[in-house]
C-alpha cells in the first residue's frame, strides 16, 4: 500500500525519483509526487492518477536538485485527489513528508494541531505528521523525527525531506522500508525492486529504526526507548535479483512475462533442495525433535496466498495424517484460536510484508506457537520474524495480480510436506523415486501446459469476458484453484466470478446459473471424477456453457462440455500447480479482451500493509 522513495547522491534527483516510483507503481497508482531540494529552495510536484501524469508534468521542466523524496499513492485516508496526494509540508513550507501505512491516533493529533494554529490542507492522516515534525524541528532533522515518531500510533514507514539540510531522514515502523547502498549516493524504497536498477547492496530497517541518508553516510538511530541502548550497525544484504527481473521485455504485460516465468520459477523453487532423494531445506530452523513434537498445523494467508493455504492444507492432511486449519489471516488474528508450544503455524506470503499475515505470526508467537514463512522476498517482516524461513524464490512479482508467486507456494509446499513426513517419519504418497522424479519434471511440465493452455484460453476468455457472470467449481484439491481461478478474472477483468466446491452449488447458488452461463470446471482428481461428471449434469441441465480443466486420461466429457484442457499427466496431488496456468490465463486473455489494466487493476495494491 502506497510506494515511498527518497534519493541523495549526484544526479538529478527528479527523474530518478520518478522511475523509482515507476518500480513500485504495483504498491499503488491513485497519485504521484515528489518533492525536490536543491539550495534551500524545495520544488513540489503532485498530481492525481499514474506516475506517467506526474512524468508528463515534469517532462522538460525537471527541477534542479541532488536530494527529494517521492510518492505513489493507494488512498486510505481522503480520496485520491491533488491536495491529498504526497508529499505533504508542514506551515513554513519547509518540511516534508512521504508515507506508507496509517497514522492511527491521527484525529487526536490533528486536534491538538490545530488549537496550536496549524493550517491543514489535506483529509489525509498524513499530514498530521508534517506538522508534529514543525513542532519539533529547530535544525536537526533526526532528533525532531525521532521525537515526531514516539508519538505515532499505526504502522508507517515515513521519508522526510527538510529544506535547509543535505540529508533524508526516514523512519520504519511496520511497514517496509531499506535503504540501497550505492557509491557517493543512497536510495530509501519501499521495496528492494525499486533499487535493483541503482545497486544489489541493501540495508533491511527493521521496527523503531530513524535512519539519516547523506550521499556518502547511513546512520542509523532508534526512537524506541527499549532499543535505545543499541541502535547503530545494520548487516548489508546483498540482493540476488537482478535489474531485468524487473523488466517486460518483450511481453506486453508483467501478468503474461510472469505467468511465463513460472517454469523458471519453479525450478528455483526445486534448486538445490533435492540431493541424493534426500529434501534439504536449509533455512528451516526446526530441529527434527521440535517437529516431532508438533501436534497441530495451521495454514494462514490472504487472496492468492489463501488459496495456496487451503491447498497446504489438503496436502498437510494427506500426508501427514494429523488435522490441519486453514484461515484467512486477517480472520484468524482475531477469532482466538486455539494454539499450544506444539503447534505451527506456517504464513504463506509473497511479500513478506502483509499486514494482517504479519499479526497473524505475531499473534501465534504470543501463544507459545512456532512459525513459519512460506515468503518469496527475502529479508521482509515475515522472513525475519517467523521462528523458521522456506524462501519460494519465484523472482520478482511486479503484476498486481499474483502468479508466479503462487505456483512457487504450491511448490514450497510440496516440499515442505515431504520434509515433514521425513523428520516424522512417515511415508511419502506415490513412494520417494516416483515423486522426486516428478517433482523434478514439474517444470518440463509447466511448459506443456503453457503451450497447449494459450490458445484456449484465449477462446475461453473472450467468451467469458463477454460476462456478466462465471463460475467456476472443483472438489479436494480443485477446490482451492477454482478459487484461485475466481479471484483472478474478478481481480483484472471486473467480470463477476464465484467458485464453488461443486457438490455445494446446488444449495442455493445453483439458482443463478441461467442459459448461457459458463461454468468452469477443475477436474483432476480420479476419486472425484464422477461427482464431477453429475455436477456438470446439473449445470448443463439449467443452461449453462460448460468448459473443464483435466488430467491427462480424463474420459465421459463428449456431450457434456464445450471445450476441455488437458494437463499432462502428474500425481493427483500436483495438479494445481499445472492448473494454476488455465486459472491465470483465462482470466488475462478476458481482461486483455476487455482491454482492462491488467497489471494495474482498479482499487488495488500489491502489498496490502494496512489491516
Ligand atoms: C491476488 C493477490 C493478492 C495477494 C494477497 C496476499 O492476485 O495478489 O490476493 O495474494 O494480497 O499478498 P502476499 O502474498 O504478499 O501476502
Amino acid at each position: 500500500m502506497c510506494g515511498i522513495v527518497g534519493y541523495v547522491g549526484r544526479r538529478t534527483a527528479a527523474p530518478m525519483l520518478v522511475d523509482r516510483l515507476d518500480d513500485l507503481s504495483y504498491r499503488g497508482y491513485d497519485s504521484a509526487g515528489i518533492a525536490v531540494a536543491n539550495d534551500g529552495v524545495v520544488v513540489v510536484q503532485k498530481l492525481p492518477g499514474k506516475i506517467e501524469n506526474l512524468r508528463a508534468a515534469l517532462a522538460g521542466n525537471e527541477p534542479p536538485g541532488t536530494i527529494g523524496i517521492g510518492h505513489t499513492r493507494w488512498a486510505t485516508h481522503g480520496p485520491p485527489t491533488q491536495v491529498n496526494a504526497h508529499p505533504h509540508a508542514d506551515c513554513t513550507g519547509r518540511l516534508f513528508v512521504v508515507q506508507n501505512g496509517i497514522i492511527e491516533n491521527f484525529p487526536g493529533l490533528k486536534r491538538e494541531l490545530l488549537e496550536r494554529g496549524h493550517e491543514f490542507r489535506s483529509q489525509t492522516d498524513t499530514e498530521v505528521v508534517v506538522h508534529l515534525l514543525e513542532e519539533y524541528y529547530d535544525g536537526d532533522l533526526m532528533a525532531a523525527v525521532k521525537k515526531t515518531a514516539a508519538r505515532l500510533q499505526g504502522s508507517f514507514a515515513l521519508a522526510f525531506l527538510a529544506a535547509d539540510e543535505g540529508r533524508l531522514v526516514a523512519v520504519r515502523y511496520h511497514a517496509p522500508l531499506i535503504v540501497g547502498v550505492g557509491g557517493g549516493e543512497n536510495v530509501l524504497a519501499s521495496d528492494i525492486t525499486a533499487v535493483l536498477q541503482d545497486t544489489n547492496k541493501v540495508y533491511v530497517l527493521e521496527n523503531g529504526d530513524v535512519v539519516s541518508v547523506e550521499a556518502n553516510r547511513i546512520d542509523v538511530d532508534t526512537f524506541l526507548p527499549e532499543r535505545a541502548k543499541k541502535p547503530g550497525e545494520r548487516q548489508l544484504t546483498i540482493v540476488d535479483w537482478r535489474a531485468e527481473d524487473v523488466s517486460k521485455n518483450e511481453y506486453p504485460h508483467y501478468m503474461l512475462k510472469e505467468i511465463y516465468e513460472q517454469p523458471r520459477a519453479v525450478e528455483r523453487t526445486l534448486q538445490g533442495r533435492i540431493k541424493d532423494g534426500d529434501l534439504v531445506l536449509r533455512e528451516m530452523d526446526l530441529t527434527p525433535e521440535q517437529i516431532r513434537r508438533l501436534d497441530s498445523f495451521h495454514v494462514v494467508a490472504c487472496g492468492t496466498a489463501y488459496h495456496a493455504a487451503l491447498f497446504g492444507k489438503y496436502l498437510l492432511e494427506r500426508v501427514l495424517r494429523v488435522p490441519v486449519t486453514a484461515d484467512i489471516a486477517s480472520e484468524f488474528r482475531y477469532r482466538n484460536p486455539i494454539l499450544s508450544a506444539k503447534s505451527l503455524v506456517i504464513l504463506i506470503s509473497q511479500s513478506g510484508e502483509t499486514a494482517d499475515t504479519i499479526a497473524s505470526m505475531e499473534e501465534a508467537h504470543a501463544r507459545g506457537a512456532k512459525t513459519l514463512a512460506v515468503v518469496n522476498v527475502r529479508g521482509s517482516t515475515l522472513a525475519r520474524e517467523a521462528d523458521a524461513v522456506l524462501y519460494t524464490r519465484a523472482g520478482p512479482e511486479i503484476a498486481v495480480a499474483s502468479t508466479k508467486a503462487f505456483t512457487a507456494q504450491l511448490t514450497a509446499l510440496i516440499l515442505l510436506a515431504c520434509y515433514l513426513a521425513d523428520q516424522r517419519k512417515v511415508d511419502w504418497p506415490y513412494g520417494r523415486d516416483e515423486l522426486l522424479k516428478h517433482l523434478l519434471e514439474l517444470p518440463a511440465n509447466l511448459e506443456r501446459t503453457l503451450e497447449v493452455t494459450a490458445p484456449t484460453a484465449k477462446t475461453w476468455g473472450r467468451l467469458i469476458a463477454a460476462g456478466p457472470d462465471c463460475y467456476f467449481l472443483g472438489r479436494n484439491v480443485d477446490e482451492p484453484l477454482a478459487r484461485e481461478a475466481a479471484l483472478k478474472l474478478k481481480e483484472i477483468s471486473y467480470v463477476h466470478a464465484e467458485a464453488y466446491p461443486a457438490g455445494e452449488l446446488k444449495h442455493g447458488t445453483i439458482a443463478l446459473i441461467s442459459e448461457g452461463t459458463p461454468v468452469v470446471s477443475f477436474m483432476t482428481q480420479e476419486s472425484v471424477w464422477d461427482k464431477m461428471i453429475s455436477n456438470i449434469h446439473e449445470v448443463r441441465a439449467r443452461g449453462a456453457r460448460t468448459f473443464a480443466v483435466v488430467r491427462e486420461g480424463g474420459y465421459g466429457l463428449e456431450d457434456l462440455v464445450e471445450d476441455v484442457i488437458t494437463l499432462p499427466a502428474v500425481p493427483e496431488l500436483f495438479t494445481p500447480v499445472l492448473a494454476a496456468v488455465p486459472a491465470q490465463l483465462i482470466a488475462y486473455e478476458a481482461a486483455t479482451a476487455l482491454e482492462r489494466d491488467v497489471d494495474q487493476p482498479r482499487n488495488l495494491a500489491k502489498s496490502v500493509t494496512v489491516e
